[in-house]
C-alpha cells in the first residue's frame, strides 16, 4: 500500500544502487589512473593550473572534460543554464575572478550548445516557474536580436541561430566585466572565446568571436 515502510523501502535500495554505481565507477577510475597515469594524481595532489576557463550550459551532454578529452586539472570550469554570463551572478563572478587574477588562465570559453533546452525556452512563451527569472536574461538576447531571428521561418534554424548568438552576447557580457577590463589594461591578455557544441555529432566549433581588448565593446560599456 502506498505510504507504508514496507513499500516504500524498494525506491530507496534502489536509489542506493544508483548511487552505488557511481561510486564504483570512481573506484574504477582510480584503479585505472593509478595504472595509467599516476603521475597525474600526484599532479593532481600538487595543485592546480588549469589554461583554460570553461563557461558552459548545465545540460548533462556537454561536459567540458569529457568533449574535449581532458583530464582534470586542465579545465576550471562554470557550468549554469544556457551558458550565461550576468553581471549580478556572483557564483560566475567569483569563478571567472578566481581564474583570471589567481590562476591567471588566458583563455576563457563561452561554450553554447546546439539543442539548449534553455535557449529553446526562452523563445517560447511557456512558463517554467523559477526559472523564468533567469531565462528572462536570454530573451533580453532574443530581443536585441528579434530583427535578425523572426525572420527566420524554420524553428529549428532559428533555435541554432538563437544559440549562436546567445554565445556572441555572452562573449560580449565576459567583456563588460570591470575586471576582465582590468586584466587587459594591467597587461594580462585573457582571450574571450565562443564556442559551439553539436550534440548530433560530438563537435566543437570555434565562432570566431574571439575578443582580447573592451575595443570591441560600445564605448558605454569601457572603463577608463
Ligand atoms: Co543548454
Amino acid at each position: 500500500m502506498k505510504g507504508t515502510f514496507k513499500n516504500a523501502i524498494f525506491p530507496i535500495q534502489a536509489n542506493k544502487h544508483k548511487m552505488n554505481e557511481l561510486l564504483k565507477r570512481n573506484e574504477d577510475w582510480v584503479a585505472n589512473a593509478k595504472a595509467e597515469k599516476p603521475e597525474l594524481l600526484k599532479a593532481m595532489a600538487a595543485g592546480q593550473s588549469p589554461e583554460y576557463l570553461w563557461i558552459g550550459c548545465a545540460d548533462s551532454r556537454v561536459p567540458a572534460e569529457v568533449v574535449t578529452e581532458s583530464d582534470p586539472g586542465a579545465i576550471f570550469v562554470q557550468r549554469n543554464v544556457a551558458n550565461m554570463v550576468v553581471h549580478t551572478d556572483y557564483n560566475l563572478l567569483s569563478v571567472v575572478n578566481y581564474a583570471v587574477k589567481a590562476l591567471g588562465v588566458k583563455h576563457i570559453i563561452i561554450c553554447g550548445h546546439y539543442g539548449c533546452g534553455g535557449v529553446k525556452a526562452a523563445m517560447g512563451n511557456g512558463s517554467l516557474g523559477l526559472l523564468d527569472n533567469w531565462v528572462a536574461h536570454i530573451k533580453d538576447v532574443y530581443d536585441q536580436n528579434s530583427a535578425e531571428l523572426d525572420g527566420i521561418g524554420d524553428e529549428n534554424d532559428r533555435w541554432n541561430r538563437f544559440v549562436e548568438l546567445n554565445v556572441k552576447a555572452q562573449v560580449e557580457n565576459m567583456a563588460k566585466l570591470s575586471f576582465i577590463q582590468e586584466e587587459w589594461k594591467s597587461g594580462n591578455s585573457p582571450q574571450i572565446h565562443g564556442w559551439v557544441f553539436d550534440i548530433k555529432d560530438g563537435s566543437l566549433r570555434d565562432l570566431g568571436l574571439t575578443i582580447d581588448s573592451a575595443d570591441a565593446l560600445s564605448s558605454v560599456y569601457r572603463y577608463d
